[in-house]
């Protein structure tokens, strides 16, 4: 066979750093122990049945079994513009400023190659969600780091960031509720953000993949609720977490026209827009009945309610989510991130996610999942109890 090498943009591509913990924690399970994982981000509840149930009707439909209009279905972008209305007070022109994504990550891997050039600056939280990586690497981005100190509440302190930086950024990325840290961002971070975009001509994408997740009676705020930021940016948000339909691959980009040109024009080109009978039922879940949305929410907070208060018993104090389907705790004096996942794994059988998975940022943490039901959860933190990390 002759070898055929890799281009050099996928050569750039990042190590994959969760599978090899995938690897470790296969083994675990095949030696026959109970492996509780909390290192995974997968939404472990179904698909809402009526949302399934429109998706079967609509797979009979001999309209959809032709090639999708390019763009996606009127009817859709106008389901996400009424969605956002109703949910947020957004207002948007869904034939201008709605473009669909397979999926968010689509949106957030391709944007670099929608706007930058080779070399271009782009600004990404440290900690933050590897997947952004990828995109940057293919376009062959220059990414520095915006640090999310706990002392800052998990935010970027735009203030101590060289001036020279913020002018030479084309891009950049945040995510509220936020993975790995599970923080929530305020209305004024958020008017900051479009000061700072507006002062340096940087595009802002707000990745609000977990938009539909926060506790305490607390709505987690959409970027384009703020005044100007459609002027300078774009949010991706996707059904994967609200619906529980991250196998579906639904997505959407909004907000700045240029940008959402950019995404559609490349989309074109590389695509013909997502099953129609999906883009139906997709409609659906966003003007449909919304029980099932705070009947999940309820249910994400009980989880974390449980897990929280047992690590509390057992001396693992940290700050309990905002919002998101994550924890984000301390790891143990004398503990890196990846030693503590180690140690967890081999004497209690228990996952967890090293935090250094999402940068150096997150060394001193580890990530939890809040997709198991809350009597695992318990034993979960009940077993580490047994390892006197936290005495
Ligand atoms: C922060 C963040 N953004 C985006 C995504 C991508 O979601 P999807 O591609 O399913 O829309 C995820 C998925 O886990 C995520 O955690």
């Amino acid at each position: 066979m002759v070898y055929f090498a890799k281009s050099d943009a996928l050569n750039r591509l990042p190590k994959q750093f969760f599978a090899d913990l995938v690897v470790k924690t296969n083994a675990a399970i095949a030696k026959g122990y109970d492996v509780i994982n909390l290192g995974q981000g997968n939404p472990d509840q179904p698909t809402p049945p009526h949302i399934v149930k429109s998706l079967q009707e609509a797979a009979a439909n001999p309209l959809y079994h032709k090639y999708s209009p390019f763009r996606g279905y009127d009817f859709l972008k106008e389901a996400i513009a009424t969605f956002y209305k109703r949910e947020y007070d957004v207002d948007l022109d869904p034939k201008t400023e709605v473009a669909i994504l397979f999926g968010s990550k689509t949106g957030l891997v391709e944007i670099g190659e929608c706007l930058l050039n080779s070399g271009d600056t782009v600004l990404m939280p440290d900690p933050g969600y590897p997947d952004y990586l990828s995109g940057f690497a293919l376009a062959n981005l220059n990414m520095e780091l915006m640090p999310l100190r706990e002392e800052n509440a998990f935010l970027p302190d735009y203030g101590s960031m060289p001036e020279s930086l913020l002018d030479k950024a084309k891009l950049m990325f945040l995510n509220y509720p936020n993975n790995p840290t599970s923080a929530t961002a305020p209305a004024d971070f958020f008017e900051e953000t479009v000061k700072t975009a507006e002062q340096h001509n940087i595009c802002v994408l707000h990745d609000f993949a977990y938009g539909a997740l926060g506790f305490d009676g607390e709505k987690p705020r959409s970027f384009l609720q703020t005044p100007g930021a459609k002027e300078v940016g774009i949010e991706t948000y996707t059904l994967s977490k609200t619906y529980n339909m991250a196998g579906w691959r639904v997505g959407f980009a909004l907000g700045n026209k240029s940008v959402i040109e950019a995404i559609e024009l490349f989309q074109d080109h590389y695509f013909v827009s997502l099953f129609g009978g999906i883009q139906e039922a997709s409609a659906k879940a966003l003007l449909g009945p919304q029980d099932c949305v705070h009947e999940l929410v309820q249910r994400y907070e009980t989880r974390r309610n449980a897990f929280f208060d047992a690590a509390k018993k057992i001396g693992w104090n940290a700050v309990p989510s905002k919002g998101s389907f994550f924890g984000w705790l301390p790891v143990p004096k004398g503990y890196s991130s990846e030693s503590f996942f180690e140690y967890v794994l081999e004497k209690a059988h228990v996952v967890l996610a090293p935090g250094v998975g999402f940068g150096a940022g997150g060394e001193n943490y580890v990530r939890i999942g809040l997709l198991s039901e809350p009597d695992r959860l318990t034993e979960a933190v009940e077993r580490i109890g047994k390892l006197h990390l936290f005495d």
